[in-house]
């Protein structure tokens, strides 16, 4: 017997830049091509998912998915300021249409890190223009596809760039001491922090030579509060063009979410953890019809700070700890603030060993269950990633899919079992 109620949605996530190919107008492919890039490889025709997208979809039907996460990237439908692209636009209709005729609720996601490399030129996330530029994509997209959608997520990870900021600053602080330690912070997305640093002057004047500026405003570049506003502005005048267009449409933003767990004495620093990632959001979320929460792993907090993963925990190809309960434990704790309806818009690990990833799901679907059994209003588990795809900075290396891709070998794609077993459910 399933665990979850007719219409609950189990799906799939991908985001444009990490599966499509050559998105040669965004700003993470401008830096991947940089020679002191802290990027290890270039995503190149990625999984060309762009081409691809209607084997993918098929694959997720025959498995018994019931909805499938995908972004549109921004820097294709606009690829220079104000100048969009009308054949784009079409491609992400065949995409919604593709889904649909395999019977897949397609969840569009309008922003996944990858930005319009204009729009950085022009200060990027810390720009005050940015929120109204958003906007105006928004409201050509929209107006294009929204008629034939009912789920919009604006922005990936809202919080991305504050905890990239957090983490920098800790980076710093105590970069000796965590490296002897195999770490303690972690940030769930993939970054090169030491490359990153260690690259920093000369990154600075290729940046220069592309974005006129030596430290351009990435999305996922460390965020100031003011920028960290922004992002939040963005959002909301994203979400009042979509009420204004499609009034129906269920509408709200991700975050990324770490499941901290206070040890004795690190009671204060959960709660200021939680705070940054969480908390201190609501005022902007407040209005929104759901949250997409995304959890990959739990934290340790001590009275100084973040802890490592536990002597012999297993760890993913990430560096961070196994841990699938930490979907519901998060889900348990923002269902105490956010009123809305809370979709797991991403949850998943990296693994060669698919035996791992069946039980992460099996352990992670039956927490998200107990949470719906207990009322929490869960509408759906989207499992990160349909299949193996660029990991920012760290490559193609990181191995999150149900599918498996051989991209030396015509890209030729080979489900794993965990992705019957997703379906299954
Ligand atoms: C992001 C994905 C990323 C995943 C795994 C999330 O931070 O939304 O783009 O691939 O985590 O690291």
């Amino acid at each position: 017997m399933s665990k979850f109620p007719q219409g609950f949605f189990i799906g799939a996530a991908t985001a444009a830049h990490q599966v499509e190919g050559n998105n040669i107008h965004n700003d993470c492919w401008a830096q991947e091509q940089m020679p002191h890039s802290a990027y290890n490889e270039p995503s190149l025709d990625a999984v060309d998912h762009y081409d691809r997208y209607a084997e993918d979809i098929e694959l997720m039907a025959k498995a018994g998915l019931n909805a499938y996460r995908f972004s549109i990237e921004w820097a294709r439908i606009e690829p220079e300021e104000g100048k969009f692209d009308a054949a784009e636009v079409e491609h992400y209709r065949q995409v919604i249409a593709c889904c649909k005729a395999h019977g897949l609720e397609p969840v569009v996601t309008l922003m996944h890190f990858s930005s319009p490399v204009w729009l950085i030129r022009k200060g990027g996330w810390e720009a005050e223009t940015t929120p109204a530029d958003f906007a105006r994509y928004v409201r050509y997209i929209v107006g294009a596809l929204g008629g034939e959608l009912h789920y919009i997520c604006t922005i990936n990870e809202a919080n991305m760039g504050v905890q990239v900021a957090a983490i920098a600053k800790r980076y710093m602080q105590q970069a000796m001491a965590m490296a002897a330690k195999g770490g303690g912070a972690s940030v769930q997305m993939g970054m090169n922090l030491e490359k990153m640093m260690a690259g920093r002057k000369l990154a600075a004047q290729e940046n220069m030579a592309v974005f006129g500026t030596e430290q351009p405003q990435c999305f996922t570049n460390p965020r100031t509060p003011h920028g960290d506003e922004l992002v939040m502005r963005a959002h909301q005048a994203a979400r009042a063009v979509i009420k204004e267009l499609c009034p129906e449409m269920k509408v709200g933003l991700t975050l990324s979410l770490h499941d901290f767990q206070p040890q004795p004495g690190g009671e204060e620093n959960a709660r200021r953890d939680w705070d940054e990632e969480f908390t201190h959001y609501l005022p902007y979320i407040k209005g929104d019809d759901f949250l997409g929460v995304q959890n990959y792993t739990r934290t340790l907090v001590g009275p100084a700070g973040d802890l490592p993963a536990p002597d012999g925990a297993e760890l993913t190809q990430m560096g961070y700890e196994y841990y699938p309960e930490g979907v519901e434990n998060v889900l348990r704790a923002v269902a105490k603030d956010f009123a809305g309806d809370l979709i797991v818009t991403e949850n998943g690990i990296a693994a060669a060993d698919d035996a791992r990833r069946v039980e992460f799901i099996r352990r992670a679907t039956d927490g998200v269950a107990r949470c719906v059994a207990d009322g929490l209003p869960v509408k759906g588990y989207f499992y990160w990633s349909l299949m193996d795809n660029f990991e920012w900075q760290k490559g193609f290396a990181m191995q999150f899919g149900l599918i498996a891709v051989d991209r030396a070998h015509g890209q030729t794609r080979t489900p794993k079992p965990s992705l019957a077993v997703l379906g299954s459910l």
